[in-house]
């Protein structure tokens, strides 16, 4: 049985198509007693809307229930750090926490940000690694400082209902603009489930926003395996020509990683914003997709996110019939 889920490689190519098949049999029949009488216990170290929400509906839908601790805001701050001075904020250390909450649930299911301090640390996803390492139950990663694998499980089940080609579909990854550098976690998951989805990968990114090297070698890797392709470009025109989805996002740059300066490089890439007129030299009927939350008419303009190529609250409901299909997987004898 899976008992950690921290990165899409977690699952073999057999249990991901296993899962995806699962997810859309939950998405036609979407309730069932296969989680009665267990708990899943969500640990919520940053902000969400979807996570939180598909998380919570998708385990009461299986007939299970749901307690959430959001660290800070109602439960204890927790300290993260190994062999902190605990004389900070922070009046829990995670070596209490998780093994506590372990007890009380069937599962636990964490979402833990980038420090956003040093790069190193941060793609090395040390927090959850130790995190997962501490529980004595089944963990699921709802987005580290390095990973986001339950977006990149739905995503891959909205491009296949979308029938956009595994070999030979293009995907253009295409870093906007947003008013601060933000972490790796869901380009770098993106980037990995497209090009292992075989498809031919494109990160579009100014000067400056190259993905750092790991994230790209680990893609590279993963086309190679799959007979996909990624390769990377500041020329938005050769990006954007045939392409059959764009997916847009934002990144800090590595080179001014949790440097003031990151912001000045960014300055002048307002442009960096998705507009219809990028779609000109893409494939017909391209589409566009973002995780969500996504900053209106900062980093796409209304007219694309209100029209027929945006699939990103399709993108937001698979979140919950992939994320109910892995649990399956990590908590029945079926789904084992
Ligand atoms: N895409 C995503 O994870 O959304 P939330 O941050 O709202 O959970």
């Amino acid at each position: 049985m899976l008992r950690r889920f921290l990165d899409l490689a977690d699952l073999s190519d057999d249990r991901l198509e296993a899962v995806l098949a699962r997810a859309r049999r939950l998405e036609r029949s979407r309730t069932s007693p296969a989680l009665a009488g267990k708990v899943v216990g969500l640990v919520f170290m940053n902000p969400s809307l979807r996570t939180l929400a598909s998380m919570q509906a998708g385990v009461a839908q299986l007939g299970g229930s749901t307690f959430t601790i959001s660290p800070g805001a109602g439960s204890w701050k927790l300290e993260t750090r190994p062999g902190a001075v605990m004389d900070g904020d922070a009046a829990e250390h995670i070596r209490e926490a998780i093994p506590v909450l372990g007890q009380y649930a069937d599962a636990l299911a964490v979402r833990c940000f980038a420090r956003g301090v040093d790069l190193e640390e941060d793609l090395a996803d040390g927090v959850i690694r130790a995190m997962a390492e501490l529980s004595p139950v089944p963990f699921v990663n709802l987005e580290s400082a390095a990973a986001h694998p339950c977006q990149a499980l739905g995503d891959w089940k909205t491009l296949d209902d979308l029938e956009v080609p595994r070999r030979g579909g293009r995907f253009v990854l295409s870093w906007v603009w947003h008013p601060r550098g933000l972490p790796f976690a869901v380009p770098a998951s993106t980037v990995a489930m497209a090009a292992r989805r075989g498809m031919h990968v494109t990160v579009l990114r100014p000067d400056g926003y190259a993905l750092p090297e790991p994230v790209m070698t680990r893609a590279r890797a993963l086309a190679a395996a799959s007979g996909g392709e990624v390769v990377e470009t500041a020329d938005r025109e050769a990006a954007l020509a045939g392409a059959h989805v764009v997916y847009a996002k934002s990144w800090a740059a590595p080179s001014r990683y949790g440097q003031t300066g990151e912001s000045e490089l960014r300055a002048g890439l307002r442009h960096w914003r998705v507009e219809e007129s990028w779609f000109a030299p893409a494939a017909p009927g391209a589409k566009f997709m973002h995780c969500l939350p996504v900053r209106r008419n900062v980093k796409v303009t209304d007219e694309v996110l209100d029209g027929p190529r945006s699939v990103v609250v399709r993108q937001a409901g698979n979140r919950l019939h992939a994320q109910k299909a892995l649990l399956l997987e990590m908590l029945t004898e079926e789904g084992a």
